[in-house]
C-alpha cells in the first residue's frame, strides 16, 4: 500500500551562498532512500516537485538537496525561510544497485546540477571505501562560479579520496590554481580525451541535462566499459513518483519507478529515451 502522506519537515538551514541553494530538511521521522532515487518535495498551498537527494545526515533526519529555481514551486521554496514547514513524500525510484559492484572502479560523471544526485552516490561510495576501487570524477559546469559543493570536492581530492577533474563552457582563462585536478574549458566530454582509467573494471554514473546523457553513456561504451555497468539518471515531468499519472511514461516504460536509473544497454532498448 503506497503512503500518498508527506513526512513533515522543518526548513533547518539555507545555503544561500551556492547559486542554487542547498537546503537542510529536518524530518519528523525516518527517510531511507538510496543514492539516484528521489523524494516529491511539497510546499503547502503551492505543489511539488522531485527531488534528488544530495546527502543525508547520520540519523537519517537530516535530508540535503541541492535545488535549482525554476519555475512555480521552486519558487516558492526559495521564498521561504529556516523554521518554515514543506513536506517530503517517498522514496521512489530504483537508485544506483551499488551492492552489485564491490571491487570496481567508479566513474562518475555530472554536468551541471547533475551534481546533486551524484554527490549522493559519492557519499555512499565513500562509506564503504575499502570495499570498491578508485573514485574518479568528472565535473563540467557553465562558468567556474556555477560550480557546485567545489570546496567539498576539492578538499576529498585533496584527502586521496578521489581523482578529481573539473571543466567549465565559458571561461577567459582557468581561474585557480590546477595542481591536483585537471580543469579545462570546454565541455565534459574533453576531460574523457586521455583519461587514464581501466575500463574493464569500471562501473560509469552519468547525470546531468539531456545534452549530457544523450551522448556521454554511448562515449564511454566506446572507451571499453561495458553497457551494462554505464548507469545514467533520465529527467522527465513527474507528478505522482508511483506509476499513477502517466506523466513520465517514455517507450512504455514509467520512469518513476522502473527508473530514474537505467543502464545503457537498458536505453539502447526504448525509443526516443536519450
Ligand atoms: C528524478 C528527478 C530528480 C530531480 N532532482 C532535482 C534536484 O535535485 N534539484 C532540482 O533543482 N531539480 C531537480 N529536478 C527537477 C525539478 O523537479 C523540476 O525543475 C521541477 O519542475 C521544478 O518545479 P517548479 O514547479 O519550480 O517548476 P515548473 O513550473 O514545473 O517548471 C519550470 C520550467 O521547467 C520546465 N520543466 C519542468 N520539469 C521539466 C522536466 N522534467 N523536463 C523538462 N522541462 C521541465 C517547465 O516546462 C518549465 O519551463 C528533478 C527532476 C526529476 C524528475
Ligand atoms: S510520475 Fe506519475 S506515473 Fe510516473
Amino acid at each position: 500500500m503506497i503512503d500518498f502522506l508527506p513526512i513533515p519537515a522543518v526548513i533547518e538551514r539555507i545555503d544561500r551562498t551556492m547559486p542554487d541553494h542547498l537546503f537542510d530538511f529536518r524530518l519528523a521521522s525516518p527517510l531511507e532512500a538510496a543514492p539516484g532515487q528521489f523524494v516529491e518535495l511539497s510546499v503547502p498551498g503551492v505543489g511539488a516537485f522531485p527531488v534528488s537527494t544530495a546527502a543525508f545526515g547520520p540519523d537519517r533526519h537530516l535530508f540535503q538537496a541541492c535545488i535549482r529555481r525554476a519555475g512555480k514551486v521552486t519558487s516558492a521554496l526559495y521564498r521561504m525561510t529556516e523554521g518554515d514547514e514543506v513536506g517530503l513524500r517517498g522514496p521512489f525510484g530504483n537508485g544506483f544497485p551499488l551492492a552489485d559492484f564491490t571491487g570496481r572502479d567508479f566513474l562518475l560523471v555530472a554536468g551541471g546540477l547533475g551534481i546533486a544526485p551524484l554527490r549522493g552516490l559519492l557519499q555512499a561510495l565513500l562509506a564503504r571505501r575499502e570495499r570498491i576501487g578508485e573514485i574518479i570524477l568528472l565535473y563540467g559546469a557553465r562558468e567556474p562560479e556555477t560550480i557546485l559543493f567545489r570546496e567539498e570536492l576539492e578538499d576529498l581530492a585533496d584527502a586521496g579520496m578521489l581523482r578529481l577533474s573539473f571543466s567549465v563552457d565559458f571561461s577567459s582563462e582557468l581561474p585557480w590554481a590546477a595542481d591536483a585536478f585537471i580543469c579545462k574549458v570546454g565541455l565534459v566530454t574533453e576531460l574523457l580525451k586521455n583519461l587514464r582509467f581501466s575500463p574493464e573494471n569500471t562501473v560509469a554514473a552519468v547525470c546531468g541535462p539531456p545534452s549530457l546523457y544523450s551522448c556521454v553513456p554511448e562515449e564511454l561504451a566506446s572507451l571499453g566499459i561495458a553497457p551494462e555497468r554505464i548507469f545514467a539518471t533520465l529527467e522527465r515531468r513527474m507528478k505522482c513518483g508511483v506509476g499513477e499519472c502517466c506523466h513520465c511514461v517514455t517507450a512504455g516504460i514509467y520512469i518513476c519507478r522502473e527508473g530514474p536509473v537505467f543502464t545503457l544497454e537498458q536505453l539502447r532498448r526504448m525509443e526516443n529515451a536519450i
